[in-house]
């Protein structure tokens, strides 16, 4: 049986947000879709009301799936509820409770691999664009404020040779590790929770033992763990105070993983030297004094945005609900 075989046609699926159009277009061939025009995010109730009326659901890391919630979408005088498949898009799914999913038997997916790469690239921009001050210099320019080139004019730091210390080491994390040491000839350190010694050897990079010592030993810090409560405030006070004074730390995972407020004690009284982010604890709010500091690059949370990888993110989330309808195994299973 081909794809467009698949005897799906009746069943509904609600996308919680605008989808790239390749993507909305394949998924309107296939299912009975309902789309979200409007692009503005879907309350708790109206999350809640999907659930009860759709067979399947496409959500994104700003739909909260708690338990609550998923609770709600349970049909009147049963515990279960009509939709059976999340179909994540995304590869962070911290935003659903997946034990709570699990129990409703709710089977949840999600989008790992095709972001890997621009995730990585934007760790990359974001570690340059704080050493050299990318964000000063483009604030200077536009504001007029550009006096001609002198030579101790926005002194950054070198990138290319320094120590990168990656947290967290899956997919995103080794392929930053592979981008810094072959394209920046930078020494790197990892630390992970499952690292070991014969991967470490795998990737062409030093294990550190713990995440103390890592922090300890490198010039810039950057973070690809996903968010549990196993890492929420991994990156707190006291670890910051174990960083150089001249270290910059990157976080382009989930914001929670770093105690924001530490962070700026931390930026403020010049223990390290520089932040980049593209996550937040609070987003889309941004820390009001996150936004004063000159040392911190900001970014709204683009790590996978470009049209290649979020078209490649919608086609996994359909490739997802097409194998679920089709009563085979799903391909990216993580409830
Ligand atoms: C983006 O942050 C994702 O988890 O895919």
């Amino acid at each position: 049986m081909t794809a467009s075989e698949v005897p799906t046609a009746r069943s509904v699926i609600t996308v919680t947000r605008r989808l790239p159009p390749a993507v909305e277009a394949r998924l309107t061939a296939m299912f009975d879709v309902r789309l979200n025009s409007t692009d503005v995010p879907l309350d708790a109730v109206a999350l809640s009301r999907a659930m009860a009326s759709s067979d399947a659901m496409i959500t994104t890391l700003g739909d909260p799936l708690h338990a609550a919630t998923l609770h709600a979408a349970t049909l009147p005088g049963s515990s279960a509820v009509r939709t059976k498949l999340i179909a994540h898009f995304g590869v962070g799914y911290d935003n659903i409770d997946i034990t709570v999913a699990r129990e409703l038997g709710i089977t949840v997916t999600n989008t790992p691999g095709v972001l890997t790469d621009d995730t990585a690239d934007l760790a990359m921009l974001l570690m340059l664009a704080t050493a050299r001050r990318a964000g000063e210099a483009e604030r200077e320019l536009r504001a007029g404020d550009w006096s001609g080139w002198h030579p101790t004019h926005l002194l950054g730091t070198r990138v290319s040779g320094k120590t990168l210390g990656i947290v967290g080491f899956g997919r995103i994390g080794r392929a930053v590790a592979a981008r810094a040491r072959d394209g920046f000839g930078m020494r790197v350190l990892a630390w992970s929770r499952s690292l070991t010694q014969p991967q470490a050897n795998d990737a062409g990079v030093t294990r550190c033992a713990t995440i103390e010592a890592l922090l300890a030993s490198s010039d810039f810090v950057s973070v690809h763990v996903p968010s549990t409560h196993h890492t929420r405030h991994l990156i707190n006070g006291e670890r910051l105070s174990r960083m150089r004074p001249g270290a910059f730390l990157i976080n382009t995972s989930r914001g929670d993983v770093v105690d924001e407020s530490a962070l700026v004690a931390a930026l403020r009284a010049g223990a390290i030297a520089g932040a980049g982010l593209d996550v937040f604890e609070g987003e889309p709010a941004v820390r009001p004094e996150l936004l004063q500091l000159p040392n911190a690059v900001l970014l709204p949370h683009i790590g996978s945005a470009t049209h290649e990888t979020r078209t490649a993110m919608g086609m996994l989330a359909v490739d997802n609900l097409e194998a679920f309808f089709a009563g085979h195994e799903v391909p990216n299973r993580v409830a």
